[in-house]
């Protein structure tokens, strides 16, 4: 530093001639006051450091801010309490086709496509001076003069000190939004259609195969029903005309000539299988309607507390009275089984898996059937292990199908399980059919417990 001229930079030692001394001041003050000078201007130094990081610091975030809101799509305008544009970002000045100067300082109303609009504009931001307003839609007028539909938000702003400084509109034009909207709608419906038609097919196809199947199954009984009506027919002519010949006092050889013509004794013997074939067939149809009938199930409407205990025993008993002597069922179930539903409907379902395993198992040397019964939580399993040949695998996902069977003619309707998984279903339970590792088949059945009946 040189002694000639001093520097005039604050805090620059003064240096002071030991003759110079001022009255009345000593050298240890002006030590003491260049002293602090000194630390003054460090002081300054450290100020004017930190304000420069400070400064650095605010110029990157408001780099930050500003590349935000240029990257947004949706429209923003910030506006005092007045409503007079502080500031917006590019989507508006791309939308409105002005630029943020030219909007600077001009009313937010004048956004708006008309006068209606600028007028609820008006109220509504007043309205939402302190609670904000949001997915209002109100149209702006586009860089082209036209009114293009917005939705706006509009939230409040506040100064740190939480003094009302205007609000912040932001939104997005719905044309874009709608357009989306409807295409998702579209979509929607098409798929709704779809799936109804889906449906509507999968309904028909299985009616399809419900009627023919009736019409197969009706198809025999009626039509050896209506063979023996024909026989039964051409025999009443026959006998007509022998009593006839009775009645006119035919002499006994013309009646034996004519008995043997007419084959009259063959007739008396056929009589009795024509009738009985005639009464079977119509029995079977009217088993196969009634089979029908509660398929669609028209009493579905019982529901009473029952122990299943009860119902197994009752369907069993039943079942095995007109099963062959060797036909073994071993019941191994709890003191009770409550359920609630029908009595009857449950004990068919039973009595149609007691009597299937029956059959199944009628070729066995040693058949058997073990009915196992649990409560799990909320649910009463029942389940059959019999020891026959278990379910074909390409059986298996058909044995609920409506006249699947595999038993002969005469002997099974194949409605048995269609029957049961229904009345099942309507008791909220479920009924499945498996294999069994070391064969034959298991049918487990589920039902709700009753709760009530604790
Ligand atoms: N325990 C079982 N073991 C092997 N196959 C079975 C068993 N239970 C049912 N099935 C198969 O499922 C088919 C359908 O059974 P379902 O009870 O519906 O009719 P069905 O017994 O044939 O006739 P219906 O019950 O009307 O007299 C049977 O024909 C048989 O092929
Ligand atoms: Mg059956």
């Amino acid at each position: 530093m040189s002694d000639n001229p001093p520097s005039d930079r604050p805090g620059a030692r003064r240096r002071v001639s030991p003759g110079s001394e001022l009255v009345g001041v000593g050298e240890e003050v002006w030590m003491d006051v260049i002293q602090k000078m000194d630390e003054v201007y460090s002081d300054l130094l450290q100020y004017e450091v930190a304000l420069e990081e400070k400064n650095a610091r605010l110029e990157e975030s408001q780099q930050f801010i500003l590349s935000v809101l240029t990257s947004m799509s949706d429209i923003l305008v910030v506006c005092d309490r007045l409503g007079v544009i502080e500031d917006v970002n590019s989507s508006l000045e791309d939308f409105c086709g002005r630029s943020a100067e030219q909007l600077r300082g001009t009313s937010i109303t004048e956004l708006f496509a008309d006068e209606t609009s600028r007028r609820q504009a008006q109220s509504l931001l007043a309205m939402a001076g302190d609670k904000g307003m949001y997915d209002c839609e109100l149209p702006l007028r586009a860089y082209d003069g036209t009114p293009v539909p917005v939705s706006l938000n509009c939230t409040p702003r506040y100064s740190a000190v939480g003094k009302s400084l205007g609000m912040v509109v932001t939104g997005r034009p719905v044309g874009e939004l709608r357009r989306a909207y409807q295409a998702l709608h579209r979509a929607h419906e098409d798929l709704k259609r779809t799936q109804q038609q889906l449906l509507h097919s999968e309904k028909m196809a299985s009616l399809g195969r419900l009627v023919a199947g009736v019409a197969h199954e009706l198809n025999n009984p009626i039509s050896f029903i209506l063979g023996n009506t024909h026989a039964l027919r051409r025999y009443a002519e026959r006998m007509h005309e022998y009593l006839d010949a009775v009645h006119a006092g035919m002499s006994p050889e013309g009646l034996a000539a004519l008995r043997e013509d007419l084959r009259i004794d063959r007739i008396l013997s056929d009589l009795s299988p024509l009738i009985e074939g005639t009464i079977e067939g119509a029995e079977r149809t009217r088993d196969i309607v009634d089979g029908l009938k509660r398929f669609s199930a028209i009493d579905r409407d019982e529901n009473k507390s029952l122990d299943l205990v009860e119902v197994v025993e009752r369907a069993v008993r039943w079942v095995t009275k007109a099963a062959r002597e060797q036909f073994r069922v071993s019941l191994s179930l709890p003191v009770s089984l409550p359920v609630s539903g029908s009595a009857g409907q449950l004990q068919q379902v039973v009595m149609n898996l007691v009597q299937n395993a029956c059959d199944a198992t009628a070729d066995i040397e040693a058949p058997s059937l073990e009915i196992v019964a649990e409560i799990l939580g909320d649910e009463v399993q029942l389940r059959f292990f019999d020891n026959g040949p278990g379910i074909g695998p390409a059986h298996l996902p058909h044995v609920f199908d409506p006249f699947f069977t595999t038993k002969p003619v005469g002997k099974g309707t194949g409605l048995g399980l269609a029957i049961s998984y229904g009345i099942v279903e309507r008791h909220r339970g479920s009924l499945r059919a498996e294999n069994r590792p070391e064969g034959g088949a298991v049918f487990t059945l589920s039902l709700p417990r009753d709760r009530a009946a604790r």
